[in-house]
């Protein structure tokens, strides 16, 4: 199964050949041939984009000629090259794009660890090829026992314990998720997609995908003996090409395949889990696991420029945020403006702003808080906040304030995109939250836990470790899920037939990043590669920053952006000899429908993923 066999075009060769990401870019810049399709690579499609001369900046390492992956028969996109196999050998055996995302899932919790995951929570979306959407919550709640203040010290200060530890855990949905999504849909019986994670955790190659973030993080891990032990085997980060065997992590899958959910909420799993709980303090009991069930909601969806946009409703702030910025954005002609001029990047921020204002103020566990959801999206509310955006100059976020007249009660993450030769569409967003969560793995069960309850605000009108000044609303309770920006996105063409499978992980960028994605795509007419290497920005109302990508950003917009009040700042590069240069937001991967109905896919280059086709 784990052989090359399958018909298809790799993205590029295998990351463990790569030292570094600048390494990577470069070649990348030099070698196209490389980036690309194994054989018969298509011509790049036509973008105005290209034609019309706008270039990326000089510097930015990332091209805007390399063809996209194609495919007729499936393809995955995934941040991670053995997953990426894992969901098309899915296919290959006659899975679905369910089977293959549920299989891709479990794979990336082996060799992904950084944020693949079984002790985190996400959000799938799911378009059949007869047009029905459905958008899965496996978000992780607050145990029972959780309380308002819990992360505030004697003098009220927010205290670290919502980021690191066994406190930052929220109950974990992930399988509860995987195992829901396969129930309802899946074809292929659940122990032929749970079996290719079993291989893995047996043991793999170790990758520089692997290794680069476990070596940024290793001081951190150490400091949880569990952790240690599992992950830095004598007191060191795995070499690459090492095998990298995960013998515990292999019997909790082992007993998911013969047990299901059952043994993670119920049974030995769920005993190593509170077992851990008790020895770090934590409060996550029996009974919350055994509470925990993944729940279908209503997706939101709105229209942009003629194409509809399917996302995740809250607790995922993601589509509501989404189509507020896209009712304002759309008031202004994007590719007009041009991509990534001052104006386009003023027209992107005010909206970011004003959109973020509302969505830290009014947006929280659906279970939990009223929200007007509904007003938030519309065009009228939209048509009153984008009034107020001058295109002379900055508003200071002081000046924006959450906008609705309603008066209201007061009561490291990865995203894989999967599409099946039927036309069937998936994308989850799935979290640990921090890279390594809390960093405490399971004893005995060889996982991280999610530090996922930084996700909630801690203490309202705090910054929480992405920055985000969340309200009252997102306040902690037990049982509540926390608010999220986690965006697995479905976009349909104008004429209703599936256009693009996205999204990113990326804290509070993600929202930005995923619509920025569709904006080159719409407005712009880049294809799927370029949508994908663009350099992009953020707003996010607090801090009053206008943030972009290390040499992602013209000096003479940044200028103008300046002139016009704004406080821009350039994300600063990690150091020169870290795998990855940072410096970067986000990792898309994106999957686009071609007129032809083939698949172009393209797998972001800022982490080292990969998009696999199947069968040409
Ligand atoms: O759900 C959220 O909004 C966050 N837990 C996402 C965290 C994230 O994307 C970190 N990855 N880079």
């Amino acid at each position: 199964m784990y052989s090359d066999s399958f018909a298809g075009h790799r993205q590029r060769p295998p990351v463990r050949r790569i030292k570094a990401l600048a390494v990577r870019g470069l070649l990348a810049l030099l070698l196209p041939a490389l980036s690309g399709c194994e054989s018969s690579a298509p011509p790049v499609p036509a973008s105005p984009f290209v034609q019309g001369g706008a270039a990326f900046p000089d510097d930015w390492p990332f091209t805007t000629d390399t063809p996209p992956v194609t495919a007729r028969g499936g393809m995955v996109a995934t941040t991670d090259e053995y997953a990426s196999r894992v969901g098309v050998d899915m296919l290959a055996a006659g899975g679905n794009a369910v089977d293959a995302a549920v299989a891709t899932g479990l794979a990336l919790a082996v060799v992904n660890p950084e944020a693949g995951n079984l002790g985190g929570g996400g959000f799938m979306m799911v378009r059949l090829a007869d047009g029905t959407v459905h958008a899965l919550d496996h978000r992780e709640k607050a145990p029972m026992a959780a309380t308002r203040d819990m992360y505030l010290d004697d003098a009220g200060n927010v205290t670290d314990r919502s980021v690191v530890g066994h406190l930052s855990a929220g109950v974990p949905g992930s399988v509860a998720g995987l195992w829901e999504a396969h129930r309802r849909f899946g074809v292929l019986p659940w122990g032929d997609v749970v079996e290719p994670a079993i291989h893995l955790a047996r043991g793999f190659e170790v990758t520089v995908r692997f290794v680069s973030t476990l070596d940024a993080a290793q001081d951190r891990i150490r400091g949880f003996p569990a952790s240690a032990r599992v992950f830095l085997p004598g007191d060191a980060v795995p070499a690459i090409g090492a095998t990298f065997a995960q013998p515990e992590l292999a019997g909790v899958l082992v007993r998911l395949r013969d047990e299901g959910p059952d043994d993670f909420y119920r049974g030995e799993t769920a005993r190593l889990i509170v077992a851990e709980m008790e020895r770090g303090d934590g409060i996550m009991t029996l009974e919350d696991l055994d509470r925990y069930e993944a729940v279908w909601r209503d997706p939101v969806s709105f229209d942009y420029r003629g194409h509809t946009v399917h996302s995740m409703p809250p607790p995922s702030s993601g589509g509501v945020t989404m189509a507020a910025i896209a009712n304002m954005v759309e008031r202004w002609d994007l590719a007009a403006l041009g991509w990534n001029s001052a104006d386009a990047v003023h027209v992107m921020a005010e909206s970011f702003r004003r959109a973020y204002a509302d969505r830290n103020e009014y947006l929280a566990d659906p279970d939990f808080v009223d929200m007007p959801l509904a007003e938030l999206t519309s065009e009228d509310y939209a048509e009153r906040r984008a009034a107020t955006i001058s295109m002379d100059r900055a508003t200071p976020s002081s000046e924006v304030r959450p906008g609705l007249e309603t008066v209201l009660d007061e009561s490291h993450t990865t995203h894989y995109s999967v599409v099946d030769g039927d036309g069937n569409a998936v994308a989850v967003t799935t979290s640990i939250n921090s890279w390594f969560g809390g960093r405490v793995v399971v004893d005995g069960a060889g996982f991280f836990l999610n530090n996922t309850m930084d996700d909630f605000a801690a203490k309202p009108g705090t910054p929480n470790q992405f920055g985000l000044v969340q309200g009252e609303r997102n306040a902690v309770a037990g049982e509540k899920r926390m608010l999220s920006a986690m965006s697995p996105t479905i976009v349909e063409g104008a004429d209703g037939a599936l256009l693009l499978v996205t999204g990113t992980p990326g804290g509070a960028t993600i929202i930005t990043t995923v619509l920025q994605t569709i904006f080159n795509v719409v407005d712009h007419g880049m294809n799927a590669v370029q949508a994908v290497h663009a350099p992009r920005v953020h707003h996010q109302h607090l801090p009053d920053q206008v943030f972009f990508e290390h040499r992602g950003l013209s000096e003479s917009a940044v200028r103008t952006l300046r002139d016009r009040g704004h406080t821009v700042r350039e994300r600063e590069p990690g150091p020169p000899d870290a795998y990855f240069t940072g410096g970067m937001s986000g990792d898309v991967q994106l999957i686009m429908v071609m007129p032809d109905g083939s698949l172009a896919g393209w797998s972001d280059p800022r982490r080292g993923g990969l998009a696999v086709g199947y069968r040409e």
